[in-house]
């Protein structure tokens, strides 16, 4: 059985591509069979993976529009067990086309269907678009990201009343974690570390939700500009460490199904 996460949030620039690039890449290297679903024009996470967006024959936007397979548009990526769906910058074009289209919510759940993988990761665009939805519909479970910045906590109510609606129209998912990105050291930026208390703040719709943090780290943007993932480019930085936290913690949450579990069943 597939367990397919969307991983989004509803401002830009929260941390999604890098944590949806970071967990997909420990996965694989853990030897899990790994499916990165780039769903953000931006294609973050296809350049993160080392994909060159402009070189993909069939993307993300193929299938949404029904022109293309998933089996068609995957790709290998740098690292092993780790496949992808890429995106590319033209993304916005095939979603100006897909809204208004028949059941163009359905559209990413029908394509996984009977995908080769145990895991699926969604990187959703940083907007409540169709494409958001469809990310939704198709996930298991839904998880946010944010930097500890207003805006971006602010996106995160945003993320979840839209969990909370496709829940209600299309059955049973919640928003079940929320990552801490680019967390910095508590002795600077005073603007950080009050949204940080805000975040944690206790009733908070999220507050039991909150993973180990991911620290601000320069490694970040340079495995991006090398275009590798964190665990390849820097297995032993301590962003890494902690990206392997967040790991572990998904999956006690059960948002990430075990290690044994995987096994088991593939
Ligand atoms: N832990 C971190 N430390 C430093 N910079 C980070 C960290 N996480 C992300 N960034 C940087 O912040 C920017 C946005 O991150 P990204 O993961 O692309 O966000 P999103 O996908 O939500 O737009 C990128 O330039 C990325 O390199
Ligand atoms: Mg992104």
């Amino acid at each position: 059985m597939t367990w397919t996460v969307a991983v989004g949030n509803a401002a830009g620039s929260a941390g999604k591509s890098t944590s949806v690039v970071a967990l997909a890449a420990l996965l694989g290297l853990a030897g899990r069979k790994v499916v990165v679903l780039d769903a953000d024009a931006q294609a973050s996470a296809t350049v993160g993976l080392g994909v060159e967006p402009s070189e993909c024959r069939v993307t993300v936007g193929d299938v949404l529009l029904r022109r293309a397979t998933l089996t068609e548009a995957l790709v290998e990526t740098v690292v092993p067990g780790v496949r992808l769906v890429p995106a590319s910058r033209g993304l916005d074009g095939h979603v100006q086309q897909l809204t208004g289209q028949r059941a163009a919510e359905q559209r990413l759940r029908l394509a996984l269907i009977d995908v080769d993988a145990d895991i699926v990761l969604i990187d959703c665009p940083g907007s409540m678009s169709v494409v958001t939805v469809a990310a939704l519909v198709a996930a298991d479970v839904a998880v946010t990201v944010a930097f500890p910045t207003s805006k971006e906590i602010d996106g995160i109510a945003e993320f979840m009343s839209l969990v909370k609606e496709v829940a209600e129209a299309y059955g049973e998912m919640e928003c079940a974690a929320v990552i801490p990105c680019a967390v910095p050291a508590r002795n600077r930026g005073g603007l950080y570390v009050a949204a940080m208390a805000l975040l944690d703040a206790e009733g908070q719709a999220w507050s039991g939700l909150l993973t180990p943090q991911v620290r601000q780290s320069v490694k970040v943007p340079e495995a991006f500009a090398n275009r590798l993932p964190l665990p390849v480019a820097f297995p032993q930085e301590a962003v890494t460490a902690d990206y392997r936290l967040v790991l572990d913690d998904l999956r006690r949450r059960g948002v990430l199904p075990s290690g044994e579990e995987v096994c088991r069943e593939s």
